[in-house]
């Protein structure tokens, strides 16, 4: 039995935000309101609540732990990865399966499940398709239907290696439309980037500088575009991961404004940290911040705040996938083999309540949409996840927007030796974590349990998911009659 009554916050959801008291019984949030008013269970644990935000866990909708990529693993694996998430106060990670190409999907799925049950919060998995044929459009069948699999990657760029191509991007939204799963892609155009890539070193240009350059934001408008235009033929919703710029933020919004259901995600650290980063004269520190979509200018940041703020984008992330300075070393000479990824999966949470709220960007209710309650609308797991209601899973952070704290490799969770937001001063954090019910981050003490995490099913959605308007002129073609 775990009993744990919340006293005296503030309650904070995605519609709206009152005071009032929680009841989480057993994992569960048994009510919401005046504990005067109930026959508390014996052994209940009281959290005084006074002056802090009671609001939902937060949900990660993209980290990969253990992530086998560019000839190395991530140094965080899903302990280490999740116990930094519960520190931060995100009680929900979505990770990603990817097969190498001609991979079962089937087989690679097990070997995720499998590196994921030291997980100490509860993980879910997108599937990525690398390749196609009869084999992964049946697998895709039994993801969704027996795994609860409802969401597949597809990487645009990455050429040679992940990288999808059209006539897959074509194949697999239909069977997404069929199946009722959500398509997300990377956009970025793969032969473009592959190209300038060459360029560059041609131009002897080898160094992280050229990072940025070779994936300007021409690339990432394109292929959201291209995305989008499939989505769009196909009659699938779609889901953009990782915008980091105007172009792409601009194709999400023009496509929502004729009617199409399409979402977009942004990054905590697309959101602050610019483009300046990969000119720094220390290799280690330019090459840290080497991920895709790399860091923009600040006019870019921009156009993400205002999509957030509009609600032409919808979910934040963080794209966790660590590689520590040894590994980033592997492209001292050539940028193009340093490993993609950078962390923030413990940093999210704080650096947009105090980039956005204290900013006067984003309400409460607004942070709290956009760092869980929309995740779980798009990805099919509301209200098991993402709001404070009886029923919910007790997964909740304690926020104390008085607090303050300084971002850094020294005292993060993480195993990278490196965060990309060090230094910063953030004002705004986790007092408490919940997860099932449990407290696990009590004011800087972290009680992360390896294998406590849950894997998390999210059924498939129903017929109305599909936009259908173009798709079904193709579906049922009609001859003409002559
Ligand atoms: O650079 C990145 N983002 N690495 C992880 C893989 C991906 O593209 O999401
Ligand atoms: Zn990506
Ligand atoms: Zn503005
Ligand atoms: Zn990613």
């Amino acid at each position: 039995m775990r009993n744990v009554l919340i006293k005296g916050g503030t309650v904070v959801n995605a519609d709206c935000q009152r005071r009032a008291d929680v009841l989480c019984v057993d994992g569960l949030i048994a009510a919401v309101g005046d504990a005067s008013q109930w026959d508390l269970p014996a052994h209940t644990e009281v959290v005084d609540a006074g002056g802090l935000y009671v609001m939902p866990g937060g949900i990660d909708p993209h980290t990969h732990m253990n992530f086998p990529f560019m000839g190395t693993t991530t140094v965080d694996d899903f302990y280490s990865g999740t116990a930094a998430a519960l520190a931060g106060g995100t009680t929900t990670i979505i990770d990603f399966v990817i097969p190498n190409p001609q991979q079962p999907l089937m087989e690679a799925y097990q070997q995720w499940r499998g590196w994921a049950e030291k997980a100490a919060a509860d993980y879910s998995f997108h599937v990525a398709i690398t390749w196609w044929d009869e084999s992964v459009r049946k697998d895709m069948g039994q993801l969704v239907q027996q795994e609860g699999v409802n969401s597949f990657k597809h990487f645009m760029a990455y050429k040679n290696a992940i990288m999808c191509d059209d006539e897959t991007l074509m194949n697999s939204f239909r069977r997404c439309l069929e199946l009722g799963a959500m398509p997300t892609v990377h956009a970025e155009n793969g032969e473009m980037v592959y190209l300038l890539q060459q360029e560059m070193l041609k131009q002897g240009i080898t160094g992280p500088e050229a990072h940025p350059l070779s994936r300007p934001p021409e690339v990432e408008g394109e292929a959201a575009n291209r995305a989008i235009t499939v989505a769009s033929i196909m009659g699938v919703p779609i889901y953009v991961v990782h915008v980091s710029c105007r172009e792409s933020a601009e194709a999400i919004a023009r496509a929502r404004g004729r009617g199409q259901r399409v979402y977009g995600e942004v990054l905590a650290g697309h959101l602050v940290v610019d483009d300046s980063v990969y000119r720094h004269p220390d290799f280690a520190f330019a090459a840290a911040h080497v991920m895709s979509p790399p860091f923009r200018d600040k006019s870019h940041q921009a156009a993400l705040w205002h999509g957030l703020q509009s609600g032409q984008l919808h979910t934040t992330a963080t794209d966790h996938c660590t590689f520590c300075a040894s590994q980033k070393a592997a492209g001292l000479d050539n940028f193009t083999k340093i490993p993609n990824g950078c962390g923030g999966v413990e940093e999210r949470m704080a650096v947009l309540w105090d980039a956005g709220v204290n900013s006067g960007r984003l309400t409460p209710s607004e942070f709290v949409a956009i760092t869980s309650a929309n995740t779980a609308r798009l990805f099919n797991i509301y209200p098991r996840k993402g709001v404070v209601t009886p029923g919910a899973d007790a997964d909740l952070v304690l926020w104390d927007p008085q607090g303050s704290k300084v971002l850094s490799a020294a005292t993060h969770h993480s195993r990278n030796d490196f965060n990309i937001f060090e230094g910063r001063v953030v004002t705004g954090v986790p007092a408490y974590t919940l997860s099932q019910g449990v407290v696990v981050w009590a004011d800087g003490e972290l009680r992360a349990r390896e294998g406590a995490g849950r894997y998390i099913k999210r059924p498939a959605f129903g017929p109305d998911f599909s936009a259908a308007a173009v798709w079904e002129r193709h579906r049922a073609p009609q001859a003409v009659q002559r």
